[in-house]
């Protein structure tokens, strides 16, 4: 299979991304605390955030009481996501969700990933799709855009190479291949969570 246009990028521009933890952070908790209404997560003590970057949205859950594990594919992006999280207890670690991730079946109560899908091409989407539901008890989550478009947003999609416009149209149904139902919660102006449970 091979590599996405993104692939070495985000190691490059970590530091760059990492200027931005503390706003993401915030972001990703208000995000949090709006799905704790809609969804029913009683009883989840565990996440996996797949393709973690710098870290914020592991340092959300992790402020929520969950047990968080972050993975991401960039060691550069794995050092950032250390050194902002230092202290926190959150597992941070260097791994590709394409080449299968080092955990056993079952091991968390909700994977997500946020913005990764839709920089990947489709056939790696779909074996992101069933890696996260094999580590996935409860829930998969995948946080990324919706059909609302902006002008910039196409440009830095555009110039980043992603599979961004067939994203945003085909992503519900394909992951509806690998899951029996795909709920939809609305998480901001150009964002979605698209659900599957296992
Ligand atoms: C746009 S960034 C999003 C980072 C973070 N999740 C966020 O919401 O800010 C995409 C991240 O996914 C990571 N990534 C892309 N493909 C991956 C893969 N196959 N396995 C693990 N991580 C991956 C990249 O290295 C990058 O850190």
């Amino acid at each position: 299979m091979t590599d996405p246009a993104s692939k070495g990028l985000f190691g490059r521009i970590a530091p760059l991304y990492s200027l931005f933890f503390q706003h993401q952070r915030k972001s990703h908790g208000g995000v949090l605390d709006l799905a704790q209404q809609e969804i029913d997560m009683r009883g989840f003590k565990s996440v996996l955030d797949v393709g973690c970057g710098t870290g914020a949205l592991c340092a959300a859950w992790h402020e929520r009481g969950y047990k968080v594990t972050g993975v991401d594919q960039e060691r550069r992006m794995v050092e950032v996501a250390r050194r902002k999280n230092a202290g926190s207890g959150i597992e941070f670690l260097t791994g590709d969700v394409i080449h299968g991730l080092p955990f056993p079946d079952r091991s968390f109560d909700v994977v997500i990933a946020s913005y990764v899908a839709h920089g990947l091409p489709s056939a790696q989407r779909h074996v992101m799709y069933g890696e996260m539901k094999r580590l996935a008890r409860n829930l998969v989550i995948i946080h990324d855009f919706n059909r609302v478009r902006s002008g910039l947003l196409d440009f830095i999609e555009a110039m980043e190479g992603s599979d961004y416009l067939r994203f945003i149209e085909v992503v519900h149904d394909e992951m509806l291949t690998h899951f029996s139902s795909v709920e939809l919660l609305e998480v901001g102006a150009r964002a979605t969570w698209y659900i599957g449970r296992v």
